[in-house]
């Protein structure tokens, strides 16, 4: 199998595209472990993973805001414990806050910064010791909102933008180790993050309308879409690929 015998972390692995993607590392063989801060979710997908079939890897649930630098010490010591090494990190968890710039406390600025993108900082520093000893790689969870901007969106937007120019530098530093680091830029995915961003929306019909009107394949992804271009990205299948920021997008990129 593609992933066999590999490590991986990914952050917000209890819902949506961490949950799709947790599941597809370890069917292809990985050992996962399932860090979000919702430990209830977290456990549900590491049980299910863990009544796959036995030739999968396995999952282990770790209860950890990835915001908190003592959080994710204990995540990554966990790790080691557990399995021993660590090959991939997939950094994807997040939070939205749709709302004009005005609007936006000091408050929700700092939180939203520091779970979108400080938790990114704080994750590869703490996991690229061992990341490197395996030669392993890299994946952040930027969005088509980093390259293009989103209305009533911008600390979000901000954070997205800046996950991508951070994946670009690191993959200039890391080059050096052997260390591939990639992001990838969705559009819209059918998850609870997006269903918490339409219900805020003043026209939740309309705005579904939208959402799939701005994609030329004429809907949005489903979250296992989403999983694939991030397992090409971890696994050998892009072994000379390294600094891009990926759209996986149905072709809303040319232009909503
Ligand atoms: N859904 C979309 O349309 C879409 C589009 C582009 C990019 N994205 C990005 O994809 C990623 C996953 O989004 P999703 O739609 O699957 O969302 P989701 O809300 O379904 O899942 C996010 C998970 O992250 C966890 N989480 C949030 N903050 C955390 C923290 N500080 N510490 C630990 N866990 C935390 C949540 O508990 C949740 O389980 C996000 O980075 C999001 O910005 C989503």
């Amino acid at each position: 199998m593609q992933l066999q015998g590999k490590v991986a972390i990914v952050t917000g692995g209890g819902s949506g595209i961490g949950e799709a993607t947790a599941k597809l590392f370890a069917s292809l063989g990985a050992n996962v472990v399932i860090a979000d801060w919702n430990e209830a979710e977290a456990n549900r997908v590491a049980n299910e993973i863990n009544r796959m079939q036995p030739a999968n890897g396995g999952a282990y649930a770790a209860k950890a805001d990835v915001s908190s630098e003592q959080q994710v010490k204990h995540l990554v010591q966990q790790t080691i414990t557990t399995y021993g090494f660590i090959d991939i990190l997939f950094n994807n968890a997040a939070v939205v806050l749709p709302k004009e710039l005005e609007d936006i406390t000091e408050l929700e600025w700092t939180r939203t910064i520091d779970i979108n993108l400080k938790s990114v900082y704080l994750m590869i520093k703490y996991c690229i010791p061992e990341i490197r000893k395996n030669r392993g790689n890299i994946v952040n969870m930027a969005s088509l909102n980093g390259l293009l901007g989103q209305r009533q969106n911008p600390v979000y937007s901000a954070t997205k933008g800046a996950i991508i120019a951070m994946t670009k530098a690191l993959a200039l530093d890391y080059a050096k180790d052997g260390v591939r680091v990639n992001c990838i830029c969705p559009a819209g995915v059918m998850t609870p993050l997006l269903e918490d961003w339409i219900g805020q929306q003043p026209n939740p019909t309309e705005t579904i309308q939208v959402l799939v009107d701005m994609h030329p394949l004429g809907r949005c992804a489903s979250t296992e879409e989403i999983a694939r271009a991030v397992v090409y990205l971890a696994s050998d299948s892009s072994v000379f690929i390294t600094g891009v920021a990926l759209p996986v997008d149905g072709g809303a990129s040319l232009g909503y």
